[in-house]
């Protein structure tokens, strides 16, 4: 039966008071929920990370104590870590529960496994990112990153989260995220074979024939590499689906069974499972209240048109932002009746910048940008206005003043800019989405849905979303709101670890 979300959070709530406490998570990812920055005066702040890890799992401290361990990405990180001599600290969140720990790689392991193997490579080929006639080339500068990079930095992970675990009175349950972390359930499991272990994928899974791009040895390493954990999560059954089949075929001996998603392998039932992703709708709704948000809605209030286009994204080429703006340039050539009262503000967070793909898809971003500009602007008026920086609250006080959301991702695990949006906005703002993006399954019904590659239907939604009626955009708008609100992160959270808590309880009943 679907929750509101009061019901939601009170039935986490007990689950982690009744059942889980006080059992502590140890979770894991690549990106922490805080990052460090130095100013040029060498004071140390911080700010909120980005990304949908970040989103998704920050909220998880107001239940569980909760030890986050995650790399020091940047000098900001590195020089905390120093402060804190490696160990853990009390992370600067709202609530007291959260410690974080900062692992510290040589700029060359950290390269070799972040930005040949995490990102060019696993990001890529999950996304369905390559021009496969001509990439990727896995040549020995790539085999060298899996052995040099990849793996020892995915071992000290594994290190840090078995330190962390064999402090705790009660074994923990161990919570480790997404492509950057493939192996380290396998060296986890080799030293603490009963610990609890789920790996939870935030990114699509592909389809085994185009896994098998990649060298036998890896991808068997990875596959084994998760089935070293009690459950595996995916965000589809589209996912799961597919994990199953890298399973049944690239691994020997095991056993796959497809209508209970189970892989049986050395003895051991590693459950396949999906967890729909979601935002934390309570966290949400306190923060477009608070003066800082009305501040920044107050600031972008002058820059709407008549009807506002908003979209939030890394600035990522997966996310499809050159075709979104070239369907909105097709809107205002074939419809002028647009131009000088329909906006279009993109907010765009950095992301991976060092790498010279990334740096070249935003150069073409900001030329498109600005052919647009010049070819329909004036002295007084500019289609599009666009930012380019970390600042989480003023996209969401953007989000609350769209009339329309374009989420139009090549492809996507989920996309939680397509529920926030529906969450915060006060518009009835309508929401075009990709058919591609793994919110779709939920949200489609109530959004325009588009084919990322289809730049007429992308115009066409556009038009539609800019002409609807407004009892029609309502009755969206409102649908949208309330099946966030049945599935928000505490219903997701709730999922997992009731899965996590019932597999420990069944697992100490059998050794009583
Ligand atoms: C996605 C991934 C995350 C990643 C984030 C940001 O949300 O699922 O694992 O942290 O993007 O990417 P970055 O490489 O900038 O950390």
């Amino acid at each position: 039966m679907a929750m509101d979300q009061v019901g939601n959070d009170s039935r986490l709530k007990d689950l982690c008071s009744q059942r889980l406490s006080p059992r502590r998570i140890v979770l894991a990812s690549n990106r922490g929920p805080i990052e460090y920055y130095l100013t040029e005066d060498g004071q140390l702040h911080s700010r909120r990370g980005s990304g949908g890890v970040v989103t998704a799992l920050s909220s998880l401290s107001r239940y569980v104590e909760l030890d986050w361990i995650a790399s020091a990405m940047g000098r900001g990180d590195r020089e905390m870590a120093q402060r804190a001599e490696g160990k853990r600290f009390k992370a600067p969140i709202d609530n007291d529960n959260l410690s974080l720990r900062f692992l510290v790689f040589s700029r060359n392991t950290y390269h070799k496994y972040y930005s040949i193997i995490c990102n060019p490579l696993l990001w890529f080929l999950q996304h369905y990112m390559w021009n496969s006639p001509t990439t990727p080339n896995i040549d020995i500068v790539t085999h060298d990153a899996w052995e040099n990079g990849y793996v020892p930095v995915n071992q000290a992970f594994a290190k840090a989260i078995i330190e962390e675990a064999t402090i705790s009175e009660l074994p923990p349950i161990v919570i480790l995220n997404d492509y950057h972390l493939y192996l380290a359930s396998a060296y986890i499991r080799r030293q603490m074979p009963d610990v609890m272990i789920q790996h939870f994928t935030h990114i699509p899974w592909p389809a085994l024939c185009y896994w098998q791009l990649l060298p036998r040895s890896i991808r068997q390493a990875i596959f084994q590499g998760l089935c070293a954990a009690d459950i595996v999560g995916l965000q589809t059954m589209r996912d799961v689906h597919n994990f199953l089949h890298c399973c049944e075929s690239s691994i020997d001996e095991v056993e796959v069974d497809y209508g209970q998603h189970t892989v049986k392998i050395e003895g051991r039932l590693v459950r396949v499972k999906a967890y729909p992703i979601s935002v934390d709708v309570a966290g949400l709704k306190k923060l477009v209240s608070s003066t800082r948000l009305k501040e920044y809605e107050q600031k972008l209030r002058p820059l709407c048109g008549e009807q506002t286009i908003v979209r939030v994204d890394r600035a990522e080429p997966s996310k499809n932002i050159i075709r979104g703006f070239k369907a909105f340039d097709k809107l205002l050539e074939r419809h002028p009746e647009f131009r000088g009262k329909v906006r279009f503000i993109a907010f765009l967070v950095p992301t991976r910048s060092h790498l010279r793909l990334y740096q070249r898809y935003m150069q073409e971003v900001i030329q498109l940008i600005e052919v647009i500009n010049s070819r329909y602007g004036s002295e007084e008026w500019y289609p599009i206005d666009f930012f380019y920086e970390n600042n989480y609250l003023q996209a969401i006080a953007g989000m609350r003043l769209y009339d329309v959301l374009l989420v139009n991702a090549v492809i996507d695990g989920m996309n939680l800019v397509a529920k926030e949006g529906p969450t915060v906005n006060n518009r009835n703002g309508v929401l075009i989405l990709s058919e591609t993006v793994g919110a779709c399954v939920q949200l489609g019904e109530n959004a325009l849905t588009v084919s990322p590659a289809d730049l007429e239907g992308t115009t066409q939604a556009l038009y539609t979303a800019l002409t609807m009626p407004p009892d029609e955009r309502k009755k969206r708008a409102t649908a949208l709101k309330k099946s966030i609100e049945e599935a928000d992160i505490t219903d997701w959270l709730w999922h997992l670890l009731e899965d996590a808590v019932n597999l420990v309880e069944e697992r100490s009943e059998t050794s009583t």
